[in-house]
């Protein structure tokens, strides 16, 4: 039995309408969804860096800790969630499901759109899902502090909130470009406790390699992976955690999709379409994962990730093995790629400027149950001001992909008359990044083409690594 909805509802027209549908915390999921187990096709291994032969746990143990690399690579459908992590959920979860009357009605779309606040969490985004978990593993596996890189300092932010919460030191190196461009997620990270350094940096092999070549470098999310994983196998204290692309992260994710499930149940709908932003893709995986389940099961949904043109990685990037570090240290992982030397524009989506893809949802990209998109950044800040005016809250850069196809899908619908149901990840919200927002309406953003050289520049360095099966290069 579903529980009853408790909601606000306010009448127009004759007709009861709920805005928002919130989830008791008696209802909150108390297992983690492992899409693995419900995978068409098998995942390829990841490879050692050195021999190119798959990895074992022993690899991963120098920069993991044991219980995460467990779930890297289980095959358990369900994974039960700690006690001492649902605790911490509840801090702001569950999260609350919305239906977007406003945009819906400026758009004059028969769709429905509903949207998933993430942006409720204390760092303002999806990331404390899975950093939470990080920092409870780690603490109880004896770690003492945790390093880690940043794009648009949300998952740097989040995994210095999540270390205070466990008691543990935090060390975050930030993409450049987002460091100048967002100096209040350093502020915030310093306010939990953690420590940010500007990628590429003088501390690091890696980064003094970078700026040799290139001393005014933006940074990518791959130089400063490379940063935070030689700063971690040196430190036998410490560990690296990452906030996206790997299996343990999608997983802890999907705490967002179950509660979601409930949520559609409650509001009496289900999903025809399914969007979310695609970075490394936890938050679209923690969403649509739950639901890849349902599509393998025989529902009709058309889920779609969302990526920026300036970093295409899941339209234009072949699925091969690729480091997911510039410096070439992290295993090699069978993804689509854009080749892990490629360093995208400085667009103001930070966190969607990484040159790979979970390699869970490029293989379900393989197995068409996902479907990518590219949008530019100009249609994606007239999509984030369209929300900010029409509902009120202002996304974040890389949740304005998100709502761009929304906006997309439901014109659509209008013009075939469909009363589609459309359901959207809302990341986080973008109140540090207002200068992002400033330079748009002050017409200062630009689209950026990027030419088929330059992806092929950057692939040209992974064409001599082993091959996955299903290689599309
Ligand atoms: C608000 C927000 N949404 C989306 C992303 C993209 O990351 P992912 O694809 O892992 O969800 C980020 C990354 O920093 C983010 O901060």
């Amino acid at each position: 039995m579903m529980p009853q909805a408790k909601t606000v509802t306010i009448k127009k027209g004759g007709v009861m309408q709920t805005k928002k549908i919130f989830l008791p915390e008696s209802e909150m999921p108390r297992q983690w969804y492992n899409v693995a187990a419900d995978m068409p096709t098998p995942m390829e291994p990841p490879l050692h860096p050195g021999t190119g032969q798959p990895v074992g746990p022993e690899d991963l143990a120098p920069i993991f800790p044991m219980p995460l690399i467990e779930q890297e690579v289980s095959q358990e459908r369900f994974i039960d969630i700690p006690d001492e992590v649902m605790e911490k959920y509840l801090i702001w979860r569950p999260s609350p499901l919305y239906r977007a009357y406003g945009l819906e009605k400026f758009l004059d779309t028969p769709a429905k759109i509903y949207f998933k606040n993430e942006g409720v969490s204390p760092a303002g985004s999806h990331k404390p899902n899975t950093a939470i978990a990080q920092a409870y593993y780690n603490k109880i596996s004896g770690t003492k502090r945790i390093i880690t890189e940043t794009g648009a300092g949300q998952w740097g932010s989040a995994l210095s909130y999540c270390c205070a919460l466990f008691g543990l030191e935090c060390k975050v190196y930030m993409v450049k470009v987002s460091y100048q461009q967002k100096p209040y997620r350093r502020m915030m990270m310093e306010t939990w406790g953690g420590t940010c350094v500007a990628s590429p940096s003088t501390e690091t092999e890696a980064g003094r390699k970078i700026l040799k070549q290139n001393p005014d470098s933006p940074g990518s999310l791959g130089i400063a992976i490379s940063e935070a994983v030689e700063m971690a196998v040196q430190d036998d204290e410490a560990k690296y955690a990452l906030g996206s692309v790997l299996n343990h992260v999608m997983l802890h994710q999907t705490i967002n999709g179950l509660e979601c499930q409930k949520q559609m149940k409650i509001a009496g709908d289900y999903p025809d379409i399914i969007i979310g932003c695609c970075g490394g893709g936890s938050n679209f995986a923690g969403l649509s994962f739950p639901y890849v389940r349902d599509k393998v099961n025989g529902k009709d949904i058309d889920i779609i990730g969302v990526e920026p043109t300036a970093c295409p990685t899941m339209t234009r990037g072949p699925f091969a093995y690729d480091f997911g570090d510039n410096n070439q240290m992290t295993p090699l992982l069978p993804m689509h790629t854009l080749g892990h030397t490629f360093v995208p524009e400085g667009i103001h989506a930070g966190g969607l400027r990484y040159h790979g893809m979970a390699p869970l949802i490029s293989q379900l990209i393989l197995d068409n149950l996902i479907r990518p998109v590219a949008i530019p950044q100009l249609e994606t800040f007239e999509a984030g001001i369209t929300f900010a005016r029409t509902e009120g809250f202002i996304s974040a850069p890389e949740t304005t992909h998100a709502i761009a196809e929304v906006i997309r899908q439901a014109i659509q619908a209008k013009e075939e008359g469909k009363e589609k149901v459309i359901l959207f990840n809302w990341s986080g919200h973008g109140l540090v990044d207002m200068a992002a927002y400033d330079a748009y309406l002050s017409g200062k953003l630009a689209d950026h083409e990027l030419a088929q050289e330059e992806i092929q520049r950057a692939l040209n360095d992974i064409a001599p690594l082993p091959k996955p099966r299903q290689y599309t290069g």
